[in-house]
């Protein structure tokens, strides 16, 4: 994080608008919340910034609204409309959704590259050059694919046959900010976390494949694009116009969210899209002489049940579904909890109801209405908590993308409250007219009172409205039993 400014800029990716939205996609987008909530708490709301939204243009969503016989922008009208609607019903707050048909982006996009077009390489080449490229394509990636990654001749990521182009592109010369961006990364000052993903990127440079990236195709090939400002037969491709987002959503070069929040702290993605955002994405910010992000995050790829999630399959899990069923903080849990940032991740759908009632109802939901059951019979609804006792329980965690780690630090909390209970055993201490026993009481109860404000902050960034209820019910004047539980038992 910036020390200086002290500021958090933060981004998800914008999603493809080929299809509607799903846990995969909710994934990336929940843990850029919690960074989000963390921050504004930590750094205040006005200096912290979270950026998501949808990638509109290229051939992948241009096919998808034609199978389902729509002009492109009524489709992606509504799919991107699906996206924001999600995030409202997940109650994640990115600051603005932004969409790359927008005017204001591709007016900014066409600023940019016709900065690219007068711009030098440090080997003091052109930064673009045009030329013929013959080759493979993969619609699904939006990339020109080497035979090299081909598994039985098709594209590992999209079990599809890639098209053979033969088309008059656009080219950025990547070759010459390769050794930049190296040192880059070798140093940390783009920190790429994991490390092996790091280790992957420094790869790929040393391999000293890599070729050049077009920054264009043949309006024959992609008619649903920016146009290429000096070229009426191209359209920009469509990672450039969508990587540009992190900056144009910012009103780059001179709005003031610009000047305050650029470079990025964290851009969050899966391993997918890392090549783009590792290489392309710094390439094309040295050569509009900006700085490059801080760090780029990247997590696994989800599996479900051990296969690929898709729509053929049957499998593919819908972030709505999941908060009809539990709402939006316990989704956020349930997706969260399941495992490590950046390890390999395969989803139980199956394991969600016993984790429910055994961290919800059990667990959490149970603590709650114990220390309240008994605040409001044995003290007369009476207790004082201390704000300013409260540590950052899971704080550590969150700062290092260790989400599930930071949860279960909380879960520890309310273990270990729970077992105190069965140990004191405060309904014996009740009956007892021993007024040593009632002090003891008193001071269990207090101390349970203090273990719930705890839990509460903690889980703050990520089950907000939970810890809101929690706040208001250990803060009330004068407490009560609780009218409902907290989590309901779910069959
Ligand atoms: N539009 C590009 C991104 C441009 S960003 C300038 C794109 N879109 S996408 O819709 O395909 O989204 C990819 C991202 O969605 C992944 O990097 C990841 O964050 C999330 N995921 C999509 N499917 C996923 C899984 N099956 N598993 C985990 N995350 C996944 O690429």
């Amino acid at each position: 994080m910036s020390e200086k400014k002290k500021k958090f800029y933060i981004t998800a990716p914008l999603y493809y608008v080929n299809g509607e939205p799903h846990i995969g996609h909710a994934y990336t987008t929940i843990v850029a919340d919690v960074l989000a909530r963390f921050y504004r708490h930590e750094l205040g709301d006005n200096n912290v910034y979270f950026l998501t939204g949808t990638d509109e243009h290229g051939a992948k969503v241009a096919e998808a609204a034609a199978k389902r016989g729509m002009e492109p922008q009524a489709f992606v009208d509504k799919i991107s409309a699906q996206f924001k609607a999600v995030w409202q019903e997940l109650e994640v707050t990115p600051n603005d959704f932004w969409r790359t048909t927008d005017p204001a982006h591709i007016k900014i996009v066409v600023d940019i590259i016709n900065t690219l077009k007068q711009a030098q390489t440090p080997a003091g080449n052109d930064v673009l050059y045009e030329a013929d490229y013959e080759g493979l394509y993969c619609v699904g990636c939006e990339k020109f694919i080497f035979a090299s990654e081909l598994v039985d001749g098709k594209c590992p990521l999209h079990n599809k046959v890639p098209e053979q182009v033969k088309e008059k592109n656009w080219f950025f010369r990547l070759q010459d900010f390769l050794p930049t961006i190296k040192k880059f990364i070798e140093s940390d000052q783009l920190l790429i976390y994991p490390v092996s993903r790091k280790n992957e990127v420094l790869g790929l440079i040393d391999k000293q494949t890599l070729p050049d990236f077009s920054i264009s195709r043949s309006i024959k090939s992609v008619p649903w694009g920016i146009d290429l400002p000096w070229d009426k037969t191209q359209k920009v491709y469509v990672w450039v116009d969508a990587l540009s987002n992190y900056i144009t959503a910012l009103g780059y070069p001179n709005g003031k969210l610009y000047k305050k929040f650029w470079p990025a702290e964290a851009q969050i993605m899966a391993l997918d899209i890392l090549k783009f955002h590792a290489l392309y994405w710094p390439a094309i910010l040295l050569a509009l002489k900006l700085p490059l992000p801080k760090a780029l995050y990247i997590h696994g790829f989800f599996t479900i049940d051990g296969q690929k999630m898709s729509k053929t399959i049957g499998n593919v899990i819908r972030p709505d579904e999941l908060v009809q069923t539990y709402g939006p903080d316990v989704t956020k849990y349930l997706i969260l909890s399941q495992f490590s940032f950046g390890a390999e991740s395969d989803i139980k759908v199956e394991d969600f109801p016993k984790k429910y009632n055994a961290d919800l109802v059990n667990g959490l939901g149970n603590l709650v209405s114990r220390v309240t059951n008994m605040i409001a019979s044995y003290l007369d609804g009476h207790v004082s908590v201390d704000k300013k006792k409260i540590k950052p329980v899971g704080a550590a965690e969150i700062i290092n993308f260790k989400f599930r780690e930071a949860l279960l630090s909380i879960w520890q909390l309310i273990q270990q409250a729970n077992s105190q209970i069965d140990q004191t055993k405060p309904w014996e201490l009740a009956k007892s007219i021993v007024p040593a026993d009632k002090k003891k009481l008193k001071q269990i109860l207090e101390y349970l009172a203090q273990d719930l404000y705890q839990i509460a902050a903690a889980l703050e960034p990520f089950m907000p409205d939970t810890s809101a209820k929690i706040i208001r019910i250990i803060t009330a004047k004068k407490i009560s039993k609780p009218a409902e539980p907290l989590f309901p038992r779910k069959q």
